[in-house]
């Protein structure tokens, strides 16, 4: 399973590279071996995907497995709100929501989820 990040200030990147699995910027992420991905993304503009994530899942949604999502509790009813978005748009998972660079029971959370999703799928 591939990480493929979207960050602007680096919360989401550094959330990302605490998973143990390899990690791509969205914007350089090429489907050249077909791998799962779990999204990391963030919300954007009173709960709004980003243009980076719409743009990625419009052509890459299948490969798409589960979403993480960062965002802030100051934005009160649209915290994490792109990946609820995400995950009624496309059908893909929501793992998660976190703030920052998120807690280590967050980061366990995930490596768990990453791990159940690998065993059932061998
Ligand atoms: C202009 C702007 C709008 C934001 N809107 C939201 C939002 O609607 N919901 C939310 O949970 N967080 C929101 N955030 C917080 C970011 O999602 C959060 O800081 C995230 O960690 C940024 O990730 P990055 O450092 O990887 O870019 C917003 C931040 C900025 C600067």
């Amino acid at each position: 399973m591939i990480i493929v990040y979207d960050s602007l200030t680096g919360q989401c990147e550094r959330f990302a590279s605490r998973l143990g699995e390899t990690v791509v910027d969205i914007l350089d992420y090429e489907d050249d071996n077909g791998e799962d991905v779990l999204l990391v993304t963030r919300s954007w503009d009173f709960g709004k995907v980003t243009d980076e994530a719409r743009e990625f899942l419009e052509s890459h949604s299948e490969k798409v497995k589960g979403v993480a999502v960062g965002g802030n509790r100051n934005w009160g009813t649209n915290f994490g709100a792109a990946g609820v978005k995400i995950e009624k748009e496309y059908g893909i998972e929501l793992i998660l929501k976190f703030e920052g660079s998120g807690f280590s029971q967050d980061v366990e959370y995930v490596k768990d989820w990453i791990n159940k999703y690998k065993e059932r799928v061998s």
